[in-house]
């Protein structure tokens, strides 16, 4: 049997520090089918919408992991037939947060304003002990929004969303599906290959929490819109939720991801992707198999938006 998997699949898996495997056939040993770590993405899609074409027979398959430390795991990633729902458990109301002044007119505002707004903002302690606010990097009219946490040390020093090891894994995953940052309208220095299509990439909260600490309910009610605003900007056709506050953030919701996941959830009438953040997959070998499945059906939403 073989699994179908294309290069950039493959080299997703690869960045992912997950090998694929066949099944054992009968009379015969299981055959090992090792990810190519720089493959580049096959079958990327030209800029622009609408987006053609069908979703890879391979996102439909089971397809049978290796993980980093040897453990084996069969995904059904395209098997389960995600529903749409709204928001799972509701969190409380956001009463009893003290919001500061913040500039009106937010939900109106063109970039450059937002940005100004998000560069000047003083809405909650955290302005104290940032260098640089982090707005968003990428593709304006992308397809694929990403949504992270919070800066951590790297990004408050550049001023730009997941630059350190986390925003590398982050990288390679969204390279192995044929995007990167630096692609489409994104007037970025860095050239992409032209193969590739554009993202934007965004954090619930703009400035660096101290110590890398997670940021609290005020600081997360104080920002959101501004993500709200970059996501009507945007108006991208998917939106992965990576981590715990994006998650919370977009989907007013207390569930844990792992209750979330495999199911098309909407923020402002985009679907929604719940998926892990890229810093508990780099501590947690066992879910990156899921991480993957995550963007397979992610993939699969983009590519078929009504059949999902
Ligand atoms: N983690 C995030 O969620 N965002 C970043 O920008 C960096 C790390």
């Amino acid at each position: 049997m073989s699994l179908d998997l294309d290069k950039r699949q493959r080299a997703m898996l690869g960045e992912m520090g997950v090998r694929v495997w066949t099944p054992e056939p009968v009379g015969g040993p299981a055959r090992v089918e090792a990810a190519p770590r720089d493959a580049p993405p096959a079958g990327a899609q030209a800029p622009g919408r609408p987006v053609t074409g069908n979703a890879p027979e391979s996102i439909a398959a089971n397809v049978h992991l290796t993980l980093d430390n040897g453990q084996k795991e069969s995904i059904k990633a395209g098997r389960a037939r995600p529903t749409a729902v709204s928001g799972g458990a509701p969190l409380a109301p956001r009463t009893g947060v003290a919001l500061q002044p913040r500039p009106p007119g937010i939900e109106l505002m063109d970039w450059p304003a937002l940005q100004d707004a998000v560069a000047h903002c003083r809405a909650c302690a955290l302005c104290h002990g940032r260098t640089n606010t982090v707005f968003g990097v990428g593709d304006v009219t992308a397809e694929w929004m990403v949504v992270g946490e919070a800066p951590g040390e790297q990004e408050d020093l550049q001023g730009e969303p997941f630059v350190g090891p986390s925003g590398q894994l982050l990288d390679n995953m969204l390279k192995a599906v044929g995007l990167s940052r630096h692609a489409g309208v994104s007037g970025a220095p860095v050239a992409a290959p032209a193969a590739l299509r554009g993202v934007y990439i965004a954090n619930v909260v703009k400035c660096r929490p101290p110590g890398n600490r997670n940021p609290h309910p005020d600081e997360v009610a104080q920002c959101d819109a501004y993500l709200a605003r970059q996501v009507a900007l945007v108006r991208p056709r998917i939106i992965l939720a990576m981590g715990r506050f994006a998650v919370q953030s977009l989907l007013q919701t207390a569930e844990p991801i792992g209750k979330l996941r495999g199911r098309v959830h909407h923020y402002q009438g985009v679907p929604v992707i719940v998926t892990y953040h890229p810093a508990y997959l780099l501590r947690s070998l066992s879910e990156k198999a899921k991480a993957w499945a995550d963007l397979c059906l992610a993939m699969q939403v983009v590519q078929h938006p009504g059949g999902v």
